[in-house]
């Protein structure tokens, strides 16, 4: 079992990351165990799949089991005022724990209910998509969708634990395995050339799977030196952002259903790239170099995109900040910073061809 130690002041936690890890969970969460009982969140899919192993681990810790339907709809405000009522009703007190039990959509919800709930209950996150295993779950972003947008109501609670069982990876859908891929190619894009360039040697997803514990703690333990950096997202933790201005944009066109939140990611990250190459400050050729990466991991490399109404969507979401589009672009492969982009700039860089 490979771990990682987020030292964070007053809310150190652990990120536990091996397979088989799942049926250990009774025995793993016991340290954490204040109050009389744990309150287990859930989605149908992850449920039906594995949530016989879970209770199984438990082993007469008295627990409670609250499943959502799948899918971004449950990050609202209907969903996150049944599952705070569901608490008041179980009587869960500030002593007891959550467990939320699934991919973002569940930890965000679960996260953000354990962060309101009574001012606050610890809670645990068990990921189970690689995508939540090697971002979502740690770093304590948790939160629900409002009409106006994504993410708008939420809180930073870090969890007390992250349990990472790879082995839940192999009931993956393919487009939702290469999701998490494109955010482990962003964290080497952002911060490690030697694991973006280890990359490319993976010739499929058996591949990748052999060595999965060690790529999920190479992107865990990026995020853990950001998070300790700059927990609340004014500064450094932004860069994790790459690509995701214009993939939330390609997201948003698309109507959420034309492209995975991972495939506009990719194309996010392409587009970042082209954009630094021409202004000067991203080294030539490491467009390509994503290009490639990107593609062996059966990512999108281009996409029939109208850049106009994606660069209106972006003006649009991030006008409440003045000074411009805060970018994150690439020095190099393995080197990010934030860089500022006036609007007009942005169109006539496209103007003139990306
Ligand atoms: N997913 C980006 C962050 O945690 O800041």
């Amino acid at each position: 079992m490979k771990t990682i130690d987020v030292k964070l002041l007053n809310r150190p936690y652990k990120i536990l990351i091996d397979f088989g890890l799942l049926k250990r969970t009774g025995q793993l969460i016991e340290p954490f165990l204040t109050g009389e009982k744990v309150a287990i969140v859930s989605d149908e899919i992850v449920w039906n799949l594995y949530g016989k192993i879970l209770l199984e681990s438990l082993n007469g810790i008295k627990h409670q089991v609250f499943i959502q339907p799948s899918g971004e709809e449950t990050k609202s405000i209907k969903y996150f005022e049944d599952l705070c009522e569901h608490f008041a009703e179980i009587g869960l007190m500030r002593t007891d724990l959550v467990i939320s039990f699934g991919g973002g959509v569940v930890g965000d919800l679960a996260g953000f209910a354990s962060a309101s709930y009574m001012r606050g209950v610890s809670f645990i996150q068990i990921p189970t998509t690689l995508l939540s295993q090697v971002d979502s779950s740690i770093g304590g972003k948790t939160g629900i969708n409002l009409k106006h947008g994504k993410n708008l109501l939420g809180a930073f609670w870090q969890p007390k634990l992250v349990i990472s069982d790879v082995s839940l990876l192999d009931s993956l859908e393919e487009r939702e395995f290469q999701a998490g891929m494109a955010e482990v190619i962003k964290y080497g894009a952002i911060e490690s050339k030697e694991l973006f360039d280890s990359l490319l040697k993976y010739a499929d997803r058996k591949e990748v799977m052999k060595d999965i514990v060690n790529i999920i703690y190479e992107c865990c333990d990026i995020k853990r030196r950001i998070v300790e950096h700059d927990e609340l997202d004014f500064g450094e933790r932004m860069k994790l952002n790459f690509g995701h201005t214009f993939g939330h944009a390609i997201e948003r066109a698309g109507n959420y259903k034309k492209h995975t939140h991972g495939e506009a990611v990719a194309l996010g990250m392409i587009i970042a790239s082209k954009i630094g190459e021409r202004l000067g400050i991203t080294a030539s050729g490491c467009s390509d170099k994503l290009i490639d990466v990107l593609s062996q991991h059966n990512l999108p490399i281009s996409a029939d995109l109208d850049y106009k109404e994606l660069i209106d969507y972006i003006i649009n979401d991030k006008k409440k900040n003045k000074s411009g589009i805060n970018f994150i672009l690439l020095k190099d492969i393995g080197k990010s910073i934030i860089h500022s982009i006036d609007a007009d700039d942005l169109f006539s860089l496209f103007e003139r061809g990306i």
